[in-house]
């Protein structure tokens, strides 16, 4: 049975670098399929973000690009619920690294309160002249140009900064640069179970920088990014599923947030929602067996899958690129195709 620990892994808060407190468990408030969705849902998606606060999670993850930073502000100021007991993502746009104050105020005109962190999506962005053509690596404005525009953001209606997809390639220049006097307060990456983050996950921790897992559930068993079967049939999720009696799916969230990471699964069933509050203690072995799964199953990022389409690029004779940047670029993997993260 679920045990009382379950319910105290559940209700985790982490402190970030800056003292803010973070509920580990969060909602994604990206609407499955991404950010395009017709008007006429728009009704229907608040009710998701409102049934997510109804089920207790308090931690709320947007972005520009989701189309619900309105949605997440109507919900949170419309619940009875205390501001003050919300975090609030949301993130700057690639295509907006050449405006972040303008970015900065819209979106937070758009949830009508304070932003808890601002991440900046991506390191990577997009011209501003041609909107297309994203920024090739070292371009201006860098992610370090960037970065330091969103520090002068920090204030009353911005109470932290983090980034988002770094590795530890970006976050090291990033760290090391003499502009750079806010550390960020999270990475938001994906991360899942063949995606373990094995080496970025220690490196973010050690420098005081929150991880945030994004796809933790690498989609779900009904996944849109690729098939999970080899995830959920497997006997070390259905095993762990019936020694805690949670899902499988709340397995993985237990192993994230014990490995110090806050995760934003997105659900839109209330049954799910509250099965995955239900976190549960996993023994240090059963982390570990978690943690080398990808050795069985083989590694996978969802970022490489169709879905993601619209940003990868193929060029003859070259890497292909995502937004403009290779996998050395991004800094996951080196130059003979070993994973770095
Ligand atoms: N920073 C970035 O670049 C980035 C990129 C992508 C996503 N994100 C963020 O990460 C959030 C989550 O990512 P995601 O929605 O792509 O993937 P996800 O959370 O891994 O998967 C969500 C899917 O999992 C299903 N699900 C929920 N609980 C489950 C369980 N216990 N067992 C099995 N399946 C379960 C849900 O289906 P039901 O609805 O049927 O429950 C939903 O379709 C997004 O909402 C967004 O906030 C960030």
């Amino acid at each position: 049975m679920a045990s009382s620990n379950a319910t105290l892994q559940g209700a985790t808060i982490f402190e970030l670098n800056n003292g803010q407190k973070v509920p580990a468990l969060g909602f994604g408030a990206m609407k499955k399929g991404g950010g395009t969705f017709p008007p006429s849902e728009r009704t229907h998606v608040k009710s998701l973000i409102t049934q997510a606060i109804n089920a207790g999670y308090r931690t709320i993850d947007t972005s520009r690009i989701y189309l619900t930073e309105d949605l997440v502000g109507a919900a949170v100021l419309e619940s009875p619920i205390p501001r003050e007991e919300f975090t609030i993502i949301t993130k700057l746009a690639p295509s907006d690294v050449t405006d972040v104050r303008g970015a900065f105020e819209r979106s937070r005109a758009l949830l009508g309160t304070y932003i808890d962190i601002y991440i900046m999506h991506w390191p990577q962005g997009y011209n501003k002249d041609d909107p297309s053509r994203p920024l090739w690596p070292g371009e201006s404005p860098t992610y370090i140009e960037v970065y330091k525009q969103m520090q002068e953001l920090i204030g009353p209606e911005c109470r932290g900064i983090g980034v988002g997809n770094f590795t530890i390639r970006t976050l090291e220049s990033l760290l090391r640069d003499p502009g750079v006097f806010v550390r960020p307060v999270v990475n938001e990456i994906e991360i899942q179970p063949r995606n373990p983050n094995l080496r970025l996950v220690p490196y973010c921790l050690e420098n005081g920088i929150r991880p945030i897992a994004w796809g933790p559930l690498a989609g779900g068993i009904s996944s849109q990014y690729t098939n999970t079967t080899s995830i959920y049939n497997d006997p070390l999720f259905t095993s762990l599923s019936s020694k805690y009696d949670i899902s499988a799916g709340t397995v993985i969230l237990s192993w994230l947030v014990q490995r110090g990471v806050i995760v934003v699964p997105h659900s839109s069933s209330p049954v799910r929602l509250a099965q995955n509050r239900q976190l549960a203690k996993l023994t240090g072995d059963e982390v570990e067996r978690i943690n080398s799964f990808h050795e069985k199953v083989g590694k996978q990022r969802v970022t490489d899958e169709a879905f993601f389409d619209f940003g990868w690029k193929e060029t003859p004779g070259k890497r292909r690129t995502f937004m403009g940047w290779d996998v050395v670029d991004l800094g996951w993997e080196d130059e003979e195709g070993n994973w770095l993260t």
